[in-house]
């Protein structure tokens, strides 16, 4: 047996997700045959109360509060990033400069400018490895859905729809936080929030919109802050943006739905396809359950042989990445952040073949162009066409090209 290979591993931001990724990293040995053994070894978080929590994780050697610390660290070789939205484009260009290799956070940066910055510092820094996270096409389900249509196995597309679903905000007295005000979150609002999550299979499918139509909800402007009394709550909570695809030389519809007040979700991701040939559809709302629709006719249902039949699969433990977990095991929003991560070691280590890889810093900063058409559609009421090509330092949703009225 080979003695494994350590990677070094800093996280800067200790709040929400540092600790669920510090977790995950903890539950390694459930992987079989991965080709390196994370070490949490750096810990940064601008407040020292943070640092607490990771204390008891006996390879941590590095605490900081300052971030820089943990880049200076030669101890430390892949960063993940998760702090706010209006902190990212910084701490993640002085990541890359550093010459670290880093999982990055959604949204990616603040808004496109922020995305252009980050991409530059890629292009200009030979060597860097970048991923963005997004965890829950990670559930076996969605990765079957995933490779049901990859495979063709739907035939022609007639229409898509991608969502992510909260209900996390329908509690009106819950207090403000950073991701319910613009200037931490970014004018996105909510799209920012959730919408890399239900972008990542349209976009990896190659489902590129052409153009689209908005529709966004300020449904809470304001909430309680710190001393109680209401302050702005200025994102968007909802967005539905319906878009068209083309593909093979036809168009069929994406609809990409990404919600803070969806009554009676919790955190729900969800992908129905519709084709030619049949459909799939997978709910995290039923993580063991992925149902498909063929058309192939079964002489045994009789009168029935011919009905079109939705067929309920199993779906089991196993994702991307084989693990010690019984197959017939069901499956959870923590070990999608262990195959998350068990995709960006493998794929940096160039051991990941043809295994679905985690967000791409282009998909990622694609998504940002897609939302700033979705402001201009919502603000103009019109059909924009999101502008893939670069841009400067502007208003971005005076940029997208507006093409017709809905
Ligand atoms: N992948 C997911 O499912 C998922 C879920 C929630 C949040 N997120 C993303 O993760 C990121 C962080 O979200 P969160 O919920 O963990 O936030 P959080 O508020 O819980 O934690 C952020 C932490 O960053 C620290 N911090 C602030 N400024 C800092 C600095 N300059 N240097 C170091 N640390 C600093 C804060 O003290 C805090 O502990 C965001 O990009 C968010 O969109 C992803």
């Amino acid at each position: 047996m080979t003695a494994p290979r350590f990677v070094n591993v800093g996280i800067v931001g200790g709040g929400l997700m540092g600790r669920e990724i510090a977790a995950a990293l903890r539950r390694w040995p459930a992987l079989i045959d991965h080709p390196v053994v994370p070490r949490l070894t750096a810990i940064a978080d601008i407040n020292p109360l943070a640092l607490d929590w990771f204390r008891s994780i006996d390879t941590v050697e590095t605490f900081a509060t300052d971030y820089r610390d943990l880049l200076a660290d030669p101890n430390v070789d892949v960063v993940y990033i998760a702090v706010r939205h209006d902190l990212h484009e910084q701490l993640y260009t002085d990541t890359i400069r550093a010459g670290k290799h880093l999982l990055a956070e959604k949204p990616f940066g603040i808004d496109p400018s922020a995305a252009d910055a980050i991409l530059s510092a890629i292009d200009a820094t030979p060597g860097s490895f970048v991923r963005v996270s997004s965890e829950m096409p990670f559930f076996p389900g969605a990765q079957a859905a995933f490779a049901h249509i990859r495979s063709g196995g739907i035939g022609r597309v007639i229409e898509a729809t991608s969502s992510f679903l909260h209900s996390s905000d329908f509690d009106l007295d819950k207090p403000v936080n950073w991701k319910r005000q613009v200037r931490f979150n970014g004018r996105a609002g909510v799209m920012n929030d959730l919408g890399l999550h239900a972008w990542h299979v349209p976009l990896r499918l190659g489902w590129v919109p052409q153009r689209l139509y908005a529709v966004l909800q300020d449904l809470v402007p304001f909430r309680p802050g710190p001393d109680g009394t209401l302050v702005p709550c200025d994102t968007w909570e909802n967005a539905r943006i319906l878009a068209t695809v083309a593909q093979d030389g036809y168009e069929f519809p994406l609809t990409v739905d990404t919600k803070r007040i969806d009554p009676g979700q919790k955190n729900t991701w969800s992908l129905t396809v519709t084709g030619l040939d049949g459909a799939v559809s997978f709910s995290t709302a039923h993580p063991t359950t992925l149902r498909v629709l063929t058309r192939e006719t079964q002489p045994a249902l009789g009168p029935l042989a011919a009905e079109q039949r939705w067929q309920h699969v199993q779906v089991g433990s196993q994702s991307v990445w084989p693990t010690v977990t019984g197959g017939i095991f069901e499956t959870g929003f923590s070990d999608t952040i262990l195959q998350m991560w068990a995709s960006f070691l493998a794929e940096r280590d160039g051991a990941l073949g043809g295994g679905f890889g985690c967000v791409t810093p282009e998909e990622a900063w694609s998504t940002h162009r897609i939302y700033a058409a979705a402001l201009a559609s919502h603000a103009g009421q019109s059909v924009v066409a999101p502008d893939f090509a670069p841009l400067a330092k502007a208003d971005v949703a005076t940029s997208a090209t507006t093409t017709g009225t809905a």
